[in-house]
């Protein structure tokens, strides 16, 4: 039986850091009201010079030496972002030329913040049905370009970033004990497209468009999908709650982490948060997070490492893995 191992990871952030109280000398709002309603203490944004292809390709490199893999061996690139260098041709390309990889197939995918799950997902079948062997999906977003500077009620939510997976298509028993991603299931409901959406697109306005939120439609629906689509996770494999390793949920909100970790007994320790640090980095929150955890020694190899996301359209989704 063919699953998807992952061999290694990277990430990459901005230099610029943007606190709290720097963003309350620009909108009205303090660094106790972000912290208390998000658990965001800092953010990174990025330079005049950096894109999301930029950023990709840095965390790339950094999954690549993590893996101890070449760009020749690679055959797939595969971007989840909401935030492209141009509307075509996909970033994907861009980062796979820079690389150097002339092999394979490069595309990007968008489901906002459940993109690097959805990416994970589809890389994790081209590589079991025998059309990729060994993929790169990177997770990276440019949202300081697409945020309206002026909105408090999202300014401070969303920030700059970058994360990458190797994955590589290995032979094994089947087991649930053998390393590689286990299950995912992935879940989009267009009925709430507009609670969470960018005003503009090249079909509509022939802008970039602004990001625009009802905050508390989107907490009100995000614990009960995520949590749902977890149990199916759960239910595909026989595993539960107890058995999870690492929590590795999208980089949202503190209070839809908790509150997500409660609901389905996981215990605290075993969740990874990072978004106090970067801020809602969409695409490119969990395999920031997960790099974090795997490089300060915490994910280690065997673990059971859960992974969700929930984000515009509305996009949800899961994967288990065994690491
Ligand atoms: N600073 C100070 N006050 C603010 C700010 C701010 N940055 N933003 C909004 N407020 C005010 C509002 O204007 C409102 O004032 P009013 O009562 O005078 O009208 C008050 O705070 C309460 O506003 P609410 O929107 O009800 O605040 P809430 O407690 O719901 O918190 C928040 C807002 C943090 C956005 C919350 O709804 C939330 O976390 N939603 C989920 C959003 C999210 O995570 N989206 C990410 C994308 S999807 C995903 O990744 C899961």
């Amino acid at each position: 039986m063919t699953r998807s191992v992952v061999l290694g990871c990277g990430s990459y952030l901005p230099q610029n850091v943007v606190t709290n109280d720097d963003l309350a000398r620009r909108v009205d709002t303090s660094d106790d009201w972000i912290q208390q309603r998000t658990g965001i203490r800092e953010r990174r944004i990025a330079g005049s010079h950096e894109t999301t292809s930029t950023m990709g390709l840095e965390a790339a490199r950094r999954a690549l030496d993590a893996a101890g893999v070449k760009p020749a061996d690679i055959d797939l690139v595969l971007l989840a972002t909401s935030t492209p260098d141009n509307t075509f041709p996909a970033t994907a390309v861009t980062i796979q030329a820079e690389l150097g990889i002339e092999q394979g197939m490069a595309f990007d995918l968008q489901a906002v913040c459940s993109g690097f799950v959805f990416a994970l997902a589809n890389a994790d079948s081209l590589l079991r049905t025998g059309q990729a062997t060994r993929a790169l999906v990177i997770g990276s977003e440019t949202f300081s370009r697409i945020i309206d500077w002026d909105d408090r009620t999202t300014c401070v939510l969303f920030a700059d970033g970058a994360g990458a997976v190797v994955v590589e298509a290995q032979q094994g028993t089947g087991a649930m004990t053998d390393r590689g991603i286990l299950a995912s299931k992935l879940r989009a409901d267009g009925r709430h497209r507009t609670k969470l959406y960018v005003d503009g697109g090249p079909s509509t306005t022939g802008t970039v468009g602004h990001l625009r939120m009802e905050g508390r439609e989107v907490f009100k629906h995000a614990v009960s999908m995520v949590t749902d689509v977890i149990e199916d996770v759960f239910a595909a494999t026989g595993y539960g709650a107890q058995d999870i390793d690492w929590f590795v949920p999208h980089q949202a909100n503190r209070r839809i982490i908790d509150a997500s970790a409660k609901k389905l007994g996981i215990a605290e320790e075993k969740v990874v948060i990072t978004v106090d640090r970067h801020g809602n980095t969409s695409a490119a929150s969990i395999p920031l997070a997960l790099d974090v955890a795997v490089r300060d020694g915490r994910i280690k190899k065997g673990d059971l490492v859960l992974l969700e996301a929930m984000g515009g359209g509305f996009t949800w989704g899961a994967s288990l893995v065994r690491w």
